[in-house]
């Protein structure tokens, strides 16, 4: 007999009903063609691939520079059609490859950095704008950032942070220009309410700011990542209008911009099943079961695109936030979209090893290119540059990496021919969140290669080698 049983008798029914209905509610709408699209893409620049993987060697990123100028360009140029003043600030963590950096600051956008290191990076890369994020800043990037006042904003995460700017009294030849994260609550926020503080506290942060000396308040700021329609960035804007309806006039009037943060999903990539709640759940039914019951592994969520979230947030930024008295009517809009602008300029290509079955192969590098977790959540389609075959197919093949960790695996399908040793596969849409926080077990970081929008490809970055990772001096 269970003598502690996890449930109690009264709370079983309700329990097992709300599981019925999970396992009863319909899919979201779905839509595949983007994979289609980044198969179909990869397979007509399947011959510059190919000769990346032979000029430079595998595994390696290949970055495509007019996919990037086309992405950063889409992007603003969404926002401007609907009337929004929009300024974009590129997430540095989800790629800081300080080529793509650099390319992107020359495309107009600006950076939004959480750390010291990307702090140091941005200013070094000559970027005129920057936003520092993030919930655990040191005294040392604090007075960085002062230092540099005239080209960064801070955003204070909570209130111990602010106590703490106003004790350093950081030194600065004009005020710092900062503004406040909100905790985006419990209907939109999931797990990034780590992040900000509530809204009664937004304005008591907002007051102290404005009343100390040093200190410019200028901006309200929100970020959720994952989102896939423009909901969550109304709901935002709702609670930035709450917000604001509680200050007098004069502090309204301080207001220069609202920011919504990143967080738009790009299209070409699927979710895999065991990163849903549905698919927590038949997974276990089926350990239970002993054997499969549901075929499909992925699903295929439609995303909204740039024009559908332009559209939506100005016309949501009319109705709550410019109808308030005393806000600006030409205020900025920012954005720090990291994901959106890189995941699709970005593939990763490495070969066949061997062929361990009939449908299952090794290739030369896995997800250590990434990180460890990465492949249980996210389908990338993986595509046989080398033997495309005559319509793009996608078959079932498991594609393994290298590493001494049974979890090291791409894919279960591959598009094209089933692999052989000796052929080159290209995993798509990896630009962001890869190399960025690529891991250093067991094998080198991978180099960087450049396709340029003439055509030619070049390296950016090089593989690492054995002397970078132990020092020399670490030996005497
Ligand atoms: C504060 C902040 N801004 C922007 C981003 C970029 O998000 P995404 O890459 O989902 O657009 C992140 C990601 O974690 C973030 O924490």
């Amino acid at each position: 007999m269970i003598s502690n049983p996890i449930l109690t008798t009264s709370q079983r029914p309700a329990v097992l009903a709300r599981l019925k209905d999970v396992l009863m509610e319909p899919l979201a709408e779905e839509d595949k063609t983007p994979i289609h699209d980044s198969v179909r893409l990869a397979t007509e620049r399947r011959s510059i691939l190919l000769k990346v993987a032979g000029d430079f060697g595998t595994p390696c990123y290949v970055l495509s520079e007019s996919d990037l100028v086309e992405r950063a360009g889409n992007f603003t140029r969404a926002f401007a059609r609907c009337g929004v003043r929009a300024e974009t600030f590129y997430a540095y963590k989800a790629n800081e490859l300080p080529y793509l950096c650099r390319r992107l600051h020359r495309e107009g956008l600006d950076a939004e950095v959480v750390s010291g290191m990307e702090l140091q990076l941005a200013l070094k890369l000559g970027c005129k704008q920057i936003l520092f994020n993030g919930p655990a800043k040191s005294d040392e990037e604090l007075r960085l950032a002062a230092q540099h006042a005239d080209r960064v904003w801070l955003h204070v995460d909570h209130a111990n942070e602010l106590s703490r700017i106003r004790r350093l009294k950081l030194p600065a030849g004009r005020p710092i220009r900062m503004g406040v994260r909100i905790d985006p609550g419990a209907r939109i926020g999931g797990t990034w309410r780590k992040f900000g503080v509530s809204p009664d506290d937004t304005v008591k942060l907002i007051r102290q700011i404005i009343a100390t000396r040093g200190l410019k308040w200028e901006g309200l700021h929100g970020h959720m990542s994952w989102n896939t329609s423009p909901e969550p960035y109304r709901e935002l804007i709702r609670i930035f209008a709450r917000v604001l309806r509680r200050l007098s006039l004069k502090e309204r009037a301080c207001l220069q911009y609202i920011d919504l943060g990143g967080g738009f999903y790009p299209r070409g990539e699927g979710i895999r099943l065991l990163d849903t709640a549905i698919g927590r759940l038949i997974l276990v039914a089926e350990a239970e079961a002993g054997c499969r019951l549901v075929d499909r592994r992925e699903i295929f969520p439609r995303m909204a695109d740039i024009p559908e979230y332009a559209s939506a947030i100005s016309e949501e930024i009319s109705r709550s936030i410019l109808s308030i008295p005393g806000i600006r009517q030409d205020l900025i809009v920012r954005f720090e979209p990291g994901r959106w602008i890189v995941n699709n300029t970005v593939g990763i290509l490495v070969t066949t090893l061997t062929k361990k079955r009939r449908d299952a192969v090794i290739v030369d590098g896995g997800i250590h290119l990434t990180h460890d977790r990465r492949m249980e959540e996210e389908y990338h389609p993986v595509v046989n540059l080398s033997r495309p075959g005559h319509a793009p197919r996608e078959r079932k093949c498991r594609v393994f990496g290298p590493m001494c960790d049974p979890n090291d695996w791409w894919s279960d399908t591959c598009w094209g021919d089933l692999p052989v040793p000796g052929d080159h596969l290209w995993v798509a849409n990896m630009g962001a969140y890869s190399s960025s926080s690529a891991m250093r077990f067991l094998f080198p970081l991978a180099p960087y290669v450049l396709l340029t929008k003439s055509g030619t490809a070049r390296k950016l970055t090089e593989r690492e080698s054995f002397d970078r990772r132990y020092p020399r001096e670490w030996f005497r």
